[in-house]
């Protein structure tokens, strides 16, 4: 068993093994641009890459340099010199073919001649995954060469369904064996994320009072300030319950609520978290109405500019109902959090991009100081995944002078003021993690499958009510989709979830 530490910031460790040959299916979308290549260079001017060929495989009619070209654009900015560039660049090749045509599959082993390893990266539309998984495997490209490794990175979304989850998994298994298949979710990648296991498990002080006894119930927000930008074609078949819900803010809840690993192999990890998405109750499911919300955003002010609502948006349908917001209360069948509702929240041109998992303690038993005009609040223990990476908490402090009232105070640890340098981007991680062949903070396919079954339900619920979209006329039986102004916290039936007892939604 493969004894590593994902628990280890940054991009220690091991070496991966060279020379690769690194495929990008799907090279001429926007993730190249905006994660892979420069997560790439950055690996390359770490000297972590070595002389890896970066092959781009796409339809579109680039050339090579061309390739090279847009890549150049890719890395403007980002350090290194004008030699590291120029090599990095001209490590870059381009195969341009159909994903179903055999003939440009055919031609990937001249491409990878003399590198043994190879590593594919699925990042095409995803109605193409399951062509060009097969034709891998049918031009015998997934077994591995002697003496080196193939794997492959799927990005996502991994399926819509559980059926269509079961059925990419089923292509996969049928070419290529578990351990060859990373499966990303790059919210594991972010150093905030894993930093949340060390609070948890690398010290003494909070595991003995993370538990229904000290904790009264624990909010994850994923808030976004920009819209659907492009991606409205996408983003129409999927919505925040697919694209944030099942993949990002699951893995921010398990990873918060599962039980310490017998030690940090990557399947006891990922065993543990399996355990907390199996456990979602279906109570969520049962009652819909007081435990889930979704709505949309109408037009707005976001940063002082004026925004669409999403109806307006490029490759929306006018009339469409796609909720761009969701919040759910969701509760655990487990021993420790057995009565803790986990509310989570995600929405797009909210009023800024924050993502923070909040633990909120109950009150003490005896409430000595709660008759006085500023009673005792919760305490809260925040930790901010993005951006100002890092840690608060909020006590009570005595209010100087006679009054004798409490204020809200923190303790604050930020990354930047204590490491100093930014955090490393979560793709650099995650595919360095995939060259060195550690699974870790990649999500398995039982994890996919569970948390795919527990959204399907609430999809089908949907599915059997009738919501009207803001500019079609109602039919009688039909709610109307609740709405949001751009810019702001989210609709106000979100509050609702919260049940009483003073419980409030973090401010934004
Ligand atoms: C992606 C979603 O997975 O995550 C996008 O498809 C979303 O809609 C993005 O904007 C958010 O990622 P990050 O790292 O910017 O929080």
């Amino acid at each position: 068993m493969v004894q590593t530490n994902p628990l280890s910031t940054g991009l220690d460790g091991t070496e991966p093994a060279q020379p690769l040959a690194l495929f990008i299916f799907g090279v001429t979308g926007d993730l190249t641009r905006a994660k892979l290549i420069p997560a790439l260079y950055s690996l390359f001017v770490d000297g972590r890459i070595g002389d890896a060929r970066i092959i781009g495989f796409a339809r579109r009619d680039w050339s090579r340099d061309h390739f090279r070209s847009q890549a150049e654009q890719m890395i403007r900015g980002q350090r290194g010199t004008a030699e590291q560039r120029q090599r990095f660049l001209s490590q870059l090749d381009y195969l341009q073919s159909t994903f179903e045509d055999d003939a440009g599959y055919r031609r990937m082993p001249d491409f990878a001649e003399g590198y043994r390893n190879r590593l594919y990266y699925l990042s095409t539309p995803p109605d193409a995954y399951p062509t060009v998984i097969d034709r891998i495997g049918r031009n015998g490209l997934a077994d591995p060469e002697p003496d080196g490794y193939t794997r492959i990175i799927v990005e996502k979304p991994f399926g819509r369904d559980l059926e269509s989850a079961i059925a990419l998994n089923a292509t996969l298994m049928e070419h290529f064996e578990e351990n060859q298949v990373y499966r990303i979710d790059h919210y594991l990648g972010k150093e905030t994320v894993q930093n949340l296991m060390m609070l948890r498990f690398g010290n003494g002080i909070f595991e003995p009072v993370w538990n229904n006894r000290y904790i009264d119930h624990v909010q994850i927000t994923v808030a976004e300030s920009a819209g659907v930008g492009t991606r409205g074609n996408y983003y129409e078949s999927s919505g925040a319950l697919r694209d944030m819900i099942q993949n990002h803010a699951f893995q921010l809840m398990a990873v918060t609520a599962m039980e310490p690993p017998n030690d940090t192999a990557p399947d006891s990890i990922r065993d543990e978290k399996l355990k907390i998405i199996r456990s979602l109750d279906p109570v969520t499911h049962r009652e819909p109405a007081s435990h889930i919300v979704r709505a949309q955003y109408a037009s707005g002010v976001v940063d002082g500019e004026p925004v669409a609502g999403y109806l307006d948006e490029d490759g929306v349908d006018p009339h469409s109902t796609t909720e761009t917001y969701v919040a759910l209360k969701v509760y655990l069948d487990t021993w420790r959090w057995a009565g803790v509702p986990f509310l989570i929240r995600t929405g797009k041109r909210l009023s800024r991009k924050i993502t923070e998992v909040s633990v909120h303690f109950k009150h003490p038993p005896l409430r000595h100081f709660s008759g006085s005009r500023h009673a005792p609040e919760r305490n809260v223990l925040a930790i901010r995944i993005q951006p100002d990476e890092g840690v608060t908490l909020k006590m009570n402090a005595k209010i100087p002078g006679q009054s004798g009232g409490a204020r809200p105070v923190l303790m604050d640890f930020s990354y930047g003021t204590s490491f100093g340098s930014g955090v490393p981007e979560a793709y650099e991680r995650l595919l360095f993690d995939a060259m060195k062949g550690d699974n870790t903070l990649y999500t398995r396919r039982d994890e996919i499958e569970s948390s795919w079954s527990f959204i399907d339900r609430i999809l089908e619920h949907w599915g059997t009510t009738d919501v009207a979209s803001a500019s079609a006329p109602a039919p009688a039986h039909a709610h109307a989709l609740a709405q949001y102004q751009a810019g702001t916290t989210g609709p106000d039936q979100a509050h609702a979830l919260l049940g009483g007892d003073r419980r409030r939604w973090r401010t934004l």
